[in-house]
């Protein structure tokens, strides 16, 4: 595998250099092609990234940006728990984006109908027949799941969908959440992943044996796709080879 590692002091450095590799990333793209697709993360440390980049929207022609959704919850776009409610608050109605560019999981929806149309979108969207995602970001829960891709769900099985309705017992709910497959369809892979409560399974998910029925994470760090983990140092802490 080839993961590369950063880490920064804390939460607000991993924020910031969050937000630069993303602009780095989207002006590299645009600097050859005519877009740069993004597919979003949900959780507290993008966020903070999603805020930053949405203080400064000049930094980028947003009307060259695709973004994409790696996962949502199954609630309506105003819920508090929705994805794309975060995303749309933090980030996408402070940039100038046409409403086109934005492709959200329909979270409302019945989810295996929400997982069915979101794969159609992105086959349209030409992936699975050669295009890639510009930029995927991920984050990793304290269990090693990412995206919607929880420990011990059906999901991880999936080899040949692309988006699917996962069941996870544990929270009693479905998620809709790309798969391993889709979220590797990427030119580059960013994990953000913050926090001191991320440190045991971070250092089993890098550094132990490969159980990603486990640890879901391993899904996409076992993959010959480039990865970067931004973390800080809490996170990092039971890392040996940092
Ligand atoms: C979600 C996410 C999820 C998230 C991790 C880490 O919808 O919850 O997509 O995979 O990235 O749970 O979240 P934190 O950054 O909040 O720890």
């Amino acid at each position: 595998m080839t993961v590369s590692r950063r880490v920064v002091e804390d939460p607000g450095a991993l924020a910031r250099a969050g937000a630069d590799r993303i602009l780095e990333a989207a002006r590299e793209a645009l600097s050859q092609r005519q877009s740069f697709s993004l597919v979003l993360s949900g959780g507290s440390t993008p966020k903070a990234i999603y805020e930053i980049l949405g203080g400064s929207p000049d930094l980028l022609d947003w009307s060259r940006v695709e973004i994409f959704f790696g996962d949502e919850r199954c609630v309506p776009p105003e819920h508090k728990d929705s994805n794309y409610r975060m995303a749309r608050e933090a980030l996408l109605d402070k940039i100038p984006i046409p409403k086109e560019n934005v492709h959200r999981i329909r979270g409302e929806a019945d989810p295996a109908l929400a997982a069915r149309e979101y794969e159609d979108l992105l086959l349209q969207k030409g992936l699975g027949a050669g295009k890639l995602f510009d930029l995927v970001l991920l984050g990793m829960g304290a269990d090693g799941h990412t995206a919607s891709l929880f420990p011990e769900t059906p999901a991880l099985a999936e080899e040949t969908r692309w988006v699917v309705s996962n069941y996870v017992e544990k929270l009693g709910t479905n998620r809709v959440t790309l798969t391993a497959r889709a979220l590797l369809s990427a030119r580059a892979i960013v994990f953000f992943i913050a926090g001191q409560d991320k440190a045991d399974t971070l250092q089993a998910v890098l550094e132990g044996e490969l159980r990603p029925k486990t640890y879901p994470s391993q899904l996409i760090f076992s993959s010959q796709a480039p990865i970067e983990i931004l973390l800080d140092r809490a996170a990092a802490a039971k890392l040996s080879l940092v």
